[in-house]
């Protein structure tokens, strides 16, 4: 494992229990050994807070304030500094936000109805996290602070699109357009500014939108006060409350490949807990970390739905005990609690519980059962437990549409100890000229080709994708230029992956291949890795779609 690596990742060995599935129990049992070992460190000593020494489930699910702007409205969103209590324990904890309360604002929007926000920069002068200058266009000569957000998941003109040199400064703001020409979706928006994102998510510029369509309204899912939002991320404290971003200990480059945080926390709270009535309920998941994969499941083994991935519902619900979810892709998922009415449930990452669910007794009157939710409800005709078996189905894009197959590999460079320095796509950096240029409304297929020994979450802004599968390959052939040679059969995403996607999973050693259609706009957008630390050096390119041929 490089040094670079074990030097943070000590930092955090009280998480152990909480290791994201992406880490083989090699690595873990490495990463425990290093931390007994009392590997170099080259930071000033910080009293971390160890967030498994804190009580847990004593503070409330925050839900976050919903905004639903209509007609030709303007939503104004005001990035600001606030200070929150992250949990009942913990002194109150500097952060940025959208809006007054660590997860931003739940917008909600339709189909095809048009909405206009106004993204204001209200952000201190100085940034409170490490800026890591030699990033690219992280210089000394630029604002400090810089922002600009991008909505996830939404087919948007370029100019709105939160393009990472878009940003701009304190005091400034921008007006963004986004006709939502799309079906229904767990968007989400964060911030996008080069080089600074991981800082500035990390700190907490990030938010969720749910688009809702005609098509999700006839499925008569779990709504109001049954539909939860639930933003999962992962953070490192110190003992007086404060955000603590790892270094790399290299002054002139601070820049670390990926940690994890010893503290998870669900909108905004850490390990919180939240009262629930013996019914079905619809839960809006997203993985909003930096690089941490959650692995989750719920205690006892207890089976749950999912509905829908990154860009919508899925063919039919898939009944799962077990979820891995990367940094970005959101999980929308039908739990039934209606057979635990007064017991305690819990969500799990790994062996650890991350959130409570308390379930109440069954609301009973004079009517008989569970009517209060009943009448509460009226655009729900479900029974509790009761959701439909199919939805209607997600067409699959015929491979033979594809007119265009493009092989982009994923690479990591390491200097002489070992340590990760730099992750690339095609073995370009960010600013080098744009190679990948599809026509607009055509169809392409593009071949993640893995050669690092991390599985990468690859998104494309502007489209929507289907995952076609993923294969193994000789790595060191390829490297060695002997030619691409597959060394098992090629496998076909999970029944839970055969939706619309536009984050995808590119294990280590496969070539993932995804088919997506370009349509919407001409223009520059960009792919990326959604690991923040990657993305800002190097691993991100341009694309640009081109007039129709
Ligand atoms: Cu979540 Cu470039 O985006
Ligand atoms: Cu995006
Ligand atoms: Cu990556």
């Amino acid at each position: 494992m490089p040094g670079t690596r074990r030097r943070f990742l000590q930092q955090v060995s009280a998480a152990g229990l909480a290791w994201g599935a992406r880490r083989g129990l090699a690595a873990q049992m490495s990463m425990a050994m290093a931390s007994r070992s009392g590997a170099v460190v080259d930071e000033p000593p910080r009293i971390m807070l160890h967030s498994l020494g804190l009580t847990p489930f004593v503070d409330a699910l925050p839900m976050p304030e919903r905004v639903m702007p209509v007609g030709s409205h303007l939503l104004r969103v005001v990035m600001r500094e606030i200070h929150a209590k992250v949990h009942r324990d913990v002194p109150p904890t500097r952060l940025w936000s959208y809006g007054s309360t660590p997860m931003g604002p739940l917008i909600e929007g339709r189909s095809g109805r048009a909405m206009r926000v106004e993204w204001v920069n209200s952000l201190p002068q100085k940034h409170f996290l490490p800026v890591d200058y030699s990033l690219h266009g992280c210089g000394r000569d630029l604002p400090e602070v810089r922002a600009v957000a991008h909505l996830h998941g939404a087919r948007v003109p370029t100019k709105d699109d939160g393009y990472p040199d878009d940003w701009y400064a304190p005091g400034q703001s921008r007006t963004c357009h986004y006709p939502l020409e799309q079906e229904s979706a767990t968007l989400w928006y964060h911030d996008h500014a080069m080089g600074l994102n991981r800082l500035n998510i990390y700190a907490g510029l990030a938010g969720m939108m749910l688009l809702r369509d005609e098509r999700e309204d006839s499925l008569h899912l779990p709504n109001g006060r049954y539909e939860i939002p639930l933003v999962l991320y992962d953070r490192n404290f110190s003992v007086d409350g404060q955000l603590y971003y790892p270094t790399s200990g290299i002054p002139d480059h601070p820049w670390v490949p990926e940690f994890d945080g010893d503290a998870i926390l669900i909108n905004g709270k850490i390990r919180p807990y939240v009262e629930v009535e013996p019914r079905l309920y619809r839960f809006r998941v997203l993985n909003g970390a930096n690089s941490r994969f959650f692995a989750l499941s719920m205690d006892r083994g207890k089976e749950f739905y999912q509905v829908g991935s990154d860009q919508g519902l899925l063919s039919a619900p898939v009944k799962l005990t077990y979820l891995n979810l990367a940094p970005a892709e959101r999980a929308d998922l039908l739990i039934d609690f209606s057979g635990a009415a007064g017991e305690r449930v819990y969500l799990k990452n790994g062996a650890l519980e991350i959130l409570q669910f308390r379930v109440g007794r069954p609301a009973r009157t004079a009517g008989g059962p569970a009517r209060t939710a009943k009448v509460k409800e009226p655009a729900s005709s479900l029974l509790p437990g009761r959701f439909p078996e199919t939805f209607e189905p997600v067409v699959r894009i015929d491979e033979t549409a594809a007119t265009v197959t493009r092989p982009i590999t994923l690479d990591e460079a390491l200097n002489g100890h070992g340590d990760s320095m730099l992750m690339v796509l095609n073995r370009k950096r960010w600013m080098e000229p744009v190679t990948e240029m599809p026509r607009l409304n055509s169809t392409e297929i593009w071949e993640f080709v893995n050669l690092t020994e991390d599985t990468h979450p690859i998104h494309l802004h502007l489209v929507r994708f289907q995952v076609l599968d993923r294969r193994v390959f000789d790595v060191f052939a390829y490297r060695n230029a002997k030619g691409l040679r597959y060394l098992a059969a090629a496998m076909k995403p999970e029944p839970n992956e055969m939706g619309w996607k536009d984050t995808v999973q590119c294990p280590p050693g496969m070539i993932t291949r995804i088919i997506t259609k370009f349509e919407g706009y001409q223009g520059k957008y960009l792919y990326h890795c959604h690991i923040l630390e990657h993305e800002s050096n190097d691993m991100m390119r341009p694309f640009e779609v081109l007039d129709e041929a």
